[in-house]
């Protein structure tokens, strides 16, 4: 007799909330964090989005709603997408659901039956695979390889599908990497999906940083290609682009009015619905022409930071960073400080429960939390299956540039504290 079902032990978690728990017992100590875990625009939303949320409250729009979202909100994503990925979208094809994340377990539970295979990036979102596991699928990550600039070819997709595969999921820009999937990359990678799956297989696309594009980049979706619309989950929504993720705003585009039904349905039997004063909030980030200007503000803080930082980190010596072109993460490989450090031969001398139980550069994440007040996340918090023998953490820098500077120089302190690091497991004992 167990008093929780056997499949919650499948479900995954997301990391960089996890985190919160560490960084309370340092903050709880009297340390100092620079928090760089965290997936959320350091800016507040805009004050005219703000405005029509309150507007609306107080005009006592404040029921239930269609569950599948309002009307005029959902046509104005379908404008929104129709224009952006030159495509005609129908509203009845569009489901708003509270946030980006919920359509990933959306989709598992319309799409993938225990044994079918889902693709997905790793390094990815966590979210992917924890829902891959839940539902009895089999994970196929498709790993972004630093040497590939964390993209991957046509030809690697095309590997990994076989006859079970059911769902294929894209992430562009990328979390954790920041890389973006050129218009010819998406191009070969239509045809080898329009080749080689069946028809009944769906392409899950993960677009969520559609509006954080840096170097002049302009986003593009699969969607787009060949004879894809018909077979393509479109997901983004306001957390990220708007500086909306406590609003919690996000939206599907399904490929046929039949399917958006099963998501209105599953929002049924979860949310109900999503407010309609946020969804009315969304529109107006949509419809309304202080947002360019916002958006633009913001994105352009994240690319100088960018600028910034990629360089800070390359010149600690042991670190590698490449330069993202989307999103505001940077991914860099720790593997030389690891080896420096002594993380490497640590990890090598623990026992292997211990040392199943975490990697190097998770110990090196947590040192960097608990000696130098540091908090970032490591490789595996983005997917663990196959990533052995992958050093990398992954910082957001959706953070003001003096914390920015902070937290560089601290890494570049604790990438030299061999002897720190000695006292940090003695003391701290995590994986004992
Ligand atoms: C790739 C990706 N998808 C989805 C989400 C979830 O977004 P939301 O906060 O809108 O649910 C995130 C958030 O970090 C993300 O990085």
């Amino acid at each position: 007799m167990a008093v929780q079902a056997a499949r919650i032990k499948s479900l995954g978690t997301e990391n960089a909330f996890k985190l919160g728990e560490d960084i309370a017992v340092c903050l709880d100590r009297g340390m100092d964090v620079v928090k760089f875990n965290l997936g959320e625009p350091d800016f507040d939303t805009a004050p005219h989005i703000n405005r029509k949320a309150i507007e609306q409250i107080e005009a006592g729009n404040s029921h239930y709603c269609d569950p599948a979202g309002i009307l005029p909100f959902r046509q104005a994503i379908a404008k929104h997408v129709s224009k952006t990925r030159g495509l005609d979208i129908d509203p009845d094809r569009v489901v708003v659901t509270p946030g980006a994340k919920p359509p990933i377990c959306f989709s598992m539970e319309t799409y993938v039956d225990p044994g079918d295979e889902v693709i997905y990036p790793s390094p990815g979102f966590p979210i992917y695979e924890s829902w891959v596991t839940f539902v009895g699928a089999k994970p196929v990550p498709l790993e972004l390889s630093e040497e590939k600039g964390f993209a991957f070819s046509a030809d690697d997709l095309g590997e990994l599908i076989t006859p079970k595969t059911k769902l294929i999921i894209l992430n562009s820009p990328s979390n954790p990497t920041g890389g973006v999937l050129s218009k010819a990359a998406l191009e070969g990678i239509a045809r080898v999906i329009r080749e080689r799956t069946r028809p009944d297989v769906r392409v899950y696309t993960d677009e969520v940083y559609e509006h954080i594009l840096f170097d002049g980049e302009v986003h593009n979706s699969i969607a787009s290609e060949e004879g894809m619309e018909e077979k393509t989950v479109i997901v983004s929504g306001h957390s990220k682009g708007f500086a909306m993720t406590g609003w919690r705003l996000g939206w599907a585009v399904l490929p046929t009015k039949e399917e958006a039904a099963i998501f209105k349905q599953l929002n049924i039997n979860i949310v109900s619905c999503v407010p309609p004063f946020i969804q009315e909030a969304g529109r107006e980030a949509y419809e309304s022409s202080e947002t360019g200007p916002a958006v633009a503000k913001m994105v352009s803080a994240f690319e100088r930071r960018r600028n910034w930082v990629v360089g800070a980190l390359n010149a600690i010596p042991g670190v590698t960073c490449q330069n993202p072109k989307g999103a505001f993460y940077v991914f860099p490989n720790i593997a030389g400080v690891c080896e420096e450090l002594g993380v490497m031969s640590a990890h090598r001398a623990m026992p292997a429960g211990a040392a199943a139980r975490t990697s190097p550069s998770a110990m090196f994440q947590m040192f960097l939390l608990y000696s130098h007040g540091v908090a970032t996340l490591d490789r595996n918090s983005f997917g663990s299956i196959g990533a052995e023998g992958q050093h990398f953490l992954r910082l957001s820098i959706a953070t003001g540039m003096d914390r920015l500077e902070e937290g560089v120089a601290r890494m570049r302190k604790a990438s030299v504290d061999a002897d720190g690091f000695k006292e940090f497991l003695d003391r701290e004992k995590l994986w004992d």
